[in-house]
């Protein structure tokens, strides 16, 4: 793929927050973080994916590029509208599969074609077998215009469209080097949305999307203790400005993380049963939720893999002129998918 040019600026509209970063490349490659903008929503503004208060993300957007000049954007696709498959196929050329791959998407897909945008990319050629393995992906295009018209309503030009599992993947590849003969999990836990990708010799081999994120966690702490979802949000993030947590908080914490760990668990042991790797080298976790040391140490416990958090601030670290360090404390593992975006370049061309 080329990729030549200025970098996008990254903007990942989340369910509960909006994250920026702007990411400046210099000579020799060296990067860093010229601009961080976190916008948190209101809760119900995007549901299941679903953009319920358009406003609320335009006014989000607005803020966040108030007198902002850069405004060509690379933007995050809510993964509840996205279906990503790896088929295998018979080995042909380029031209070939382009002209194959609707009719194999037909196969894989249960969207109707017409209202998808599908895209792939062709991970191995095993030409001994006469094979290839292909990535599909398949997007609605309904839900992916609705969050680029916000966008241009916003006065942005969206450029690139990406998913979470691969923003994150970015992330990893240029933070911590494409690995060798290993097989990396990378766990990405929003307030909505789990997604699992798992890198084998440097190329997606599994991917899965669990509807379960840190929402599932608040929600069941305003339950047991019937309070309000701002009160609950704040105990479960450490306090309530006092410092004052029930002491039921843990407790719950602990019972909705195991839960989470399991339906991870779940996926890795679906991979290893399947794929015929040998095991797994390393677990990494990024998103909102990852702030929680109890979910990382529940899903080493499950799995006996060293689990640590995902920086993203190793492909670029903050420019002090223009970044104030504080604004990124507690938030990095939130800005990993639009850091991810923002390594994405003005000139390459987007599947
Ligand atoms: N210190 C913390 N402790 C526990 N949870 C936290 C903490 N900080 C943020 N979170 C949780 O992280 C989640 C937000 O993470 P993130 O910004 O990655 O989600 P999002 O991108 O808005 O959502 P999604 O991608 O799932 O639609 C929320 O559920 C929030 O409660
Ligand atoms: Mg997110």
């Amino acid at each position: 793929m080329a990729s030549e040019g200025r970098n996008l600026v990254g903007v990942d509209i989340g369910s509960s927050s909006i994250k920026v970063c702007e990411v400046k490349e210099g000579r020799k490659g060296v990067r860093s973080l010229v601009r961080f903008g976190y916008h948190p929503l209101p809760p119900e503004t995007i549901v299941d994916g679903h953009i319920i208060n358009s406003n609320a993300v335009v006014e989000g957007l607005e803020k966040l590029f108030h007198k902002v000049k850069r405004r060509n954007v690379a933007m995050r696709a809510s993964g509840h509208s996205v279906i990503i498959k790896k088929i295998t196929m018979p080995l042909m050329t380029h031209a070939e599969l382009s002209e194959q791959i609707t009719w194999e998407a037909e196969q894989h897909i249960p969207f109707d074609l017409a209202e998808v945008h599908i895209d792939y990319q062709v991970l191995h050629e095993r030409g001994d077998q006469g094979q290839m393995d292909v990535l599909l992906v398949a997007a609605k295009r309904e839900e992916i215009s609705d969050l680029t018209n916000l966008a241009v309503e916003a006065r942005l030009k969206p450029m690139v469209v990406d998913l979470d599992a691969f923003t994150v993947q970015n992330v990893y590849e240029q933070g911590y080097g494409i690995p060798d003969g290993q097989t990396i999990v990378l766990i990405h836990v929003g307030a909505s949305l789990t997604t699992v990708n798992i890198l084998a010799d440097g190329t997606t081999a599994f991917t899965r999307d669990i509807a379960n994120g840190g929402n599932a966690i608040t929600e069941e702490i305003q339950r047991q203790l019937s309070i309000g979802r701002e009160e609950a949000e704040a105990y479960k993030c450490g306090g309530d400005g006092r410092g004052i947590v029930p002491r039921e908080v843990p407790e719950i914490i602990g019972q909705v993380v195991e839960q989470l760990a399991g339906e991870v668990q779940r996926s890795l042991d679906f991979f290893l049963a399947t794929s015929g790797e040998g095991g797994l080298s390393n677990i990494y976790v990024s998103g909102g939720t990852a702030q929680l040391r109890g979910l990382l140490s529940a899903i080493q416990e499950r799995s006996r893999v060293p689990v640590e958090a995902l920086d993203p601030l190793r492909v670029a670290p903050p420019d002090p002129k223009t970044v104030d360090p504080a604004s990124l404390t507690g938030r990095a593992s939130q800005a990993v998918v639009a850091m991810g975006l923002a390594l994405r370049k003005e000139r390459e061309r987007n599947g």
